[in-house]
């Protein structure tokens, strides 16, 4: 494990609560100067390099590869194909639960999607495995992909995203829609989307007999050990993962990919460490996708503007063999309080990938439909949309009838409307234009994440000298985990964060879950803030029963831990420092150790959400068509802020994404070949720094008691949902054309389109 020297400005620590201060990132000095040692970074002696050879067809088999080129190749050792590939103790196509992916690890001839991997070739180069891997040249036979929506039969998927319901009905939705004075029907069409962290999967693998060495990201450390595990079957204590940072990951490193695992083969067949890295381009196939979808939304409202019905139906995608279906309707489950809701789904089969997680799964691609449809109901009543939504807010979730634990949207529109100056939108569009003559227009969508909790363990340790050491396997894949977690850690041993040592990125830590689902600081914070108390709570012991103490008779509960010392509640003058209670007590040092996981109780009793609402501005140039998002304020309410430097970043990073996707980002597949033609960062669009000129995040205060010990919601996804729908909303009120297919391009814009 490289040594981690981690700093931060000490400006920033204020003594006793480290929770709430605005710390600059831990790790920040060690980024910016390059010292962070990123998977792709390490080397071993003796190791090889192995490159990928992928598929340029989508559907088919691979009849030849010329082995003997590339084999013959100055620096290439060997070439891995389904003929020499070492076996595995479990078939990779085999799926024991529904979060066990299917995985192309040259098991057959068989090509299922474009850029699967065909054969790895390992050199002592990069170059030479590079040259090596061109000059197998496969030849194919090929089928006739299906590709897009309309290409293959639909059905209707057994369940989608995490197992909810692919047909939800509450009320009658005919009957609200015939009683509604108002109808508004719409479908919108959301591409697919590729996941481009800018570090791409790498892994650095070692066997040493039966012991497993990796450097590789990983969103989840105790999951991809427990997977590589299964598949070459050995015990997960054999295998050791090192993920001290992550380059991003937005979901495509939560799970072990194909290519990863192709990297620990490769070692395995040349019995010496190899490193594989992928290659932009090979990032758009093996390692999940997010599903393009096509949603129709029918809406009814009374005269006043009361929503009588909302149907919500999905169209969405998976792969040939497997399933994952992008849960976009379920979205319209929570936010609006529609006496009749229902949300169903259909799905079609294609050659590509597997889709998967991608930052908000479902929430995203949703939000942006459900959003946008409310936006055209409020037009449709003559109502301001946000006078609309404050009309049709759900004071406890629609459906279930459940309070919710908190929620504090009506502060997150108000303080948001406050900010942007909303009360000055005029109704009608096409009312506004800037000095220069381009279209202005103002739009809003309602931001909302569910505050998930997974399971974690934490460690903990007070050591003779009086410093701390928390130790989890959390990982950092940029949103900050080594600053906040390390806040909460300090804070739940009592000690300044520079008599911590924190430690995290590693297998060999108790498990820390899974960094996804924007709950990470939720869930591997409740375990280290309870690992802090058992061994607070183990100190207090040893010094209130004890006669020689300050503490005596002061109970367990009677004291507090602050600055490195147990200080009593009644009388703050009497108090002893860790280092003297674990002398007295004859110890070197003493552990904690805690679990976090949902409660169960909690949860059946409420419905647990972030919610936010985010206002766009956007210019239209009226003749050309071209869109820019000129100004973005989003305010957030999301329980605990334990760093609001990086919480605001987080919500930054959303917003952002929340542009890429209603102007940006799509995948555009050859529909003859089945290839995706723009895999590359110069054609797949995503938002630079001129693209995202004025952005505000807004912190709204929450309390809630019953999301966690301590009250912590996500910050990481709920920022991309709300900004996406706000953005064309917004693109609406400066031309009066609603566009529905995203990305809104200027082609698209002024009806030229005739293009997917
Ligand atoms: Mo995310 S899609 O929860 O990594």
């Amino acid at each position: 494990m490289p040594e981690i020297a981690l700093t931060q400005d000490p400006a920033h620590v204020r003594h006793g609560s480290n929770i709430g201060q605005p710390l600059t990132r831990r790790d920040g000095i060690l980024k910016v100067t390059g010292a962070a040692r990123y998977a792709a970074d390490n080397h071993l002696p003796g190791m090889l390099y192995a490159v990928l050879a992928v598929s340029s067809i989508a559907r088919g088999r691979v009849t030849a590869l010329d082995l003997e080129a590339a084999k013959g190749h100055p620096g290439v050792v060997e070439v891995m194909t389904p003929v020499n590939r070492p076996p595995l103790a479990q078939d990779p196509d085999a799926k024991t639960n529904p979060f066990m992916f299917r995985l192309d690890l040259l098991q057959n001839d068989r090509v299922r999607y474009a850029n699967q991997p065909v054969a790895v070739v390992i050199a002592e180069t990069l170059e030479a495995a590079s040259e090596g891997a061109a000059l197998l040249a496969p030849r194919y036979e090929a089928e006739a992909p299906r590709i897009g929506l309309d290409s293959s039969e639909s059905f209707v998927p057994p369940a989608v995203g995490i197992g909810t319901p692919s047909e939800v009905r509450h009320g009658d939705v005919e009957a609200g829609l015939a009683a509604a004075a108002h109808r508004i029907e719409a479908t919108y069409e959301t591409p697919a989307q590729y996941h481009n962290p800018i570090e791409p999967h790498a892994i650095l693998a070692a066997w040493d007999a039966d012991r497993l060495s990796i450097d590789t990201p990983s969103q989840a450390l105790a999951m991809a050990r427990g997977r590589i595990a299964g598949l070459f079957g050995i015990p997960p204590e054999n295998i050791h993962i090192r993920s001290p940072f992550l380059g991003g990951g937005f979901g495509c490193k939560g799970m072990i990919a194909g290519p990863q695992v192709l990297g620990i083969l490769a070692a395995r067949l040349v019995g010496r460490p190899v490193k594989l890295v992928l290659r932009r381009d090979q990032m758009f196939g093996p390692v999940g996708h997010r599903a393009e979808t096509r949603q129709t939304l029918r809406l009814g409202a009374g005269q006043e503007g009361a929503l009588t019905a909302l149907e919500h139906r999905a169209k969405t995608a998976s792969s040939s063999f497997d399933d994952f279906f992008e849960p976009s309707a379920d979205v319209s489950h929570t936010l609006y309080a529609s006496p009749a809701i229902s949300t169903s789904y259909e799905a079609v089969r294609l050659d590509t990938g597997t889709p998967l997680f991608m930052r908000a799964p479902g929430e995203a691609s949703g939000n942006i439909a459900l959003e946008c449809a409310i936006d055209e109901m409020a037009e449709a009543c003559g109502m301001d949309p946000l006078a609309f939504r404050l009309k049709n807010y759900a004071e406890v979730e629609p459906i279930t009838g459940k309070p919710f634990s908190s929620k504090a949207l009506r502060e997150c529109y108000a303080e948001g409307a406050r900010r942007f100056g909303w009360a000055a939108r005029p109704l009608a569009p096409r009312q506004m234009r800037d000095d220069a003559g381009l279209l202005v227009g103002w739009g809003m969508g309602t931001a909302v994440f569910p505050a998930l909790m997974f399971q974690a363990e934490a460690r903990a340790v007070i050591r003779s000298d009086g410093s701390g050491v928390m130790e989890t396997g959390a990982q950092d894949m940029g949103q900050g985990a080594w600053t906040a977690l390390a806040q909460i850690a300090a804070d739940s041993l009592g000690l300044e964060l520079d008599r911590l040592e924190f430690r995290a990125g590693s297998s060999d830590l108790p498990d820390a879950g899974i960094a996804g689902g924007s709950a990470h600081t939720a869930t591997a914070g409740t375990a280290i803030n309870g690992a802090g108390a058992d061994v607070v709570g183990k100190l207090a012991s040893l010094a209130t029963v004890d006669r020689r103490s300050p503490l005596y008779g002061a109970g367990n509960a009677g004291v507090i831990a602050r600055g490195g010392r147990l200080i009593r509640r009644d009388d703050e003058g009497r108090s002893e420092s860790y280092a003297d209670i674990l002398a007295r007590a004859g110890l070197a040092e003493i552990e904690g150790r805690a679990r976090s996981a949902a409660d169960p109780a909690a949860q059946s009793a409420y419905s647990m959400h972030a919610h936010g609402a985010v206002f766009a501005e956007v210019k239209v140039d009226p003749d050309l068509g071209q869109i820019r998002a000129t100004r973005l304020v989003g305010a957030f309410a999301a329980g605990r802020i334990i760093n609001p430097r990086l919480v605001r970043s987080q919500y930054y990073g959303g917003m952002i994404w929340g542009v890429s996707f209603a102007l940006h980002e799509r995948a555009v597949m050859d529909p003859s070949s089945g290839r995706p033609m723009n895999a590359n960062l110069a054609e797949y669009h995503v938002p630079v720094n001129a693209d995202v000129p004025s952005i505000e995040a807004i912190l709204v205060e929450e309390h809630d008691p019953h999301v966690n010990a301590l009250g912590i919601k996500g910050v990481g996804e709920i920022g991309v949902t709300g900004t996406a729908g706000a953005i064309a909303s917004a693109v609406w009120h400066a031309t009066g054309t609603r566009v529905r297919r995203f990305p809104i391009t200027l082609d698209r814009l002024i009806g030229f389109d005739g293009s997917t």
